[in-house]
């Protein structure tokens, strides 16, 4: 069954969790497909587990509408839900016509957009247009610079919130889910109770009602560092490396590749005949 907006509210509805992960090419999007998942999100984390930068600012609209096009080749039932990178949606014109790139030349079913209160009008106008959007509250990435590093978000009155006051502000615009990260779970819980739309939690407890992660993260695949909300369920890393040391050695000692079981034959007489 293709999961679209209209099935993850019904989810939310019927009690049942949502599965989520990043992914940002063909193979990864077809593997997570195959292996049932809801949704994935063609993050502009891609900026930093993909294309090396120390931030998700520099990501452009042409890197995600690249990206969008791999996964949603490889994507068959899961939903498709494409970030709208930094500056791509400052203005409701603006956020109109990206979003409307994302569905056009990216193939998204759905955009993503960081901000609450701020952004209603541009949720709004989208949502207009016939695009769902999911929106993004509490450790929002884009706003590195704004809180000075990646820290967690809401542990005070005034900051929970604010955060609680995006939350209605993103469900009364039309969007049709929230990614909750990087707060505290009793304010997860909260948003989560009072919002008829699914939450989708990032480091925000198991109140939310899906989760999804970096799937970089989930693989043990990218840096050194271990947020806290990230579990490891394969060590990915480690035996890639292995393997690609596996192979380096063997084209050394010439052991790679094996002429019987990884090379051509022919009639050598042919070889004889070569001029
Ligand atoms: O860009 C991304 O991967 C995200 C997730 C961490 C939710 O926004």
């Amino acid at each position: 069954m293709k999961h679209t907006a209209v099935t993850f509210r019904a989810a939310k509805e019927s009690g049942e969790k949502l599965s989520m992960l990043t992914a940002y090419d063909y193979t990864t999007a077809r593997l997570l497909d195959e292996s049932g998942i809801d949704g994935i999100l063609v993050g502009d984390s891609l900026g930093m587990v993909m294309l090396g930068y120390d931030s998700t600012l520099p990501v452009t609209m042409e890197d995600m509408i690249h990206h969008a096009k791999c996964v949603t080749r490889g994507a068959k039932n899961a939903l498709v839900v494409v970030d709208l990178p930094f500056m791509a949606y400052h203005t409701v014109d603006q956020a109109v016509e990206n979003a409307g790139r994302l569905v056009k030349e990216g193939g998204a079913q759905a955009v993503k957009l960081e901000g609450g209160v701020a952004f209603h009008d541009q949720i709004k106008a989208i949502v207009t247009a016939s695009i769902p959007v999911m929106a993004h509250l509490g450790l929002t990435p884009q706003s590195v610079n704004a809180f000075g590093g990646f820290k967690v978000q809401g542990k005070n009155v005034k900051t929970a919130q604010q955060i609680l006051d995006d939350a209605r502000a993103i469900e009364d615009a039309g969007a049709f889910a929230v990614v909750l990260e990087g707060i505290p779970t009793p304010l997860a819980r909260k948003i989560t109770e009072e919002l008829s739309i699914p939450t989708i939690g990032i480091g925000a407890g198991d109140v939310t009602d899906g989760q999804i992660l970096v799937y970089q993260d989930l693989l043990d695949m990218y840096g050194e560092m271990k947020p806290k909300f990230v579990r490891h369920y394969a060590e990915i890393g480690t035996q890639m490396r292995e393997a690609f040391g596996s192979y380096i050695r063997d084209v050394k000692s010439g052991a790679f590749p094996d002429n019987a079981k990884e090379g051509f034959a022919m009639d050598e007489s042919i070889i004889d005949q070569l001029k």
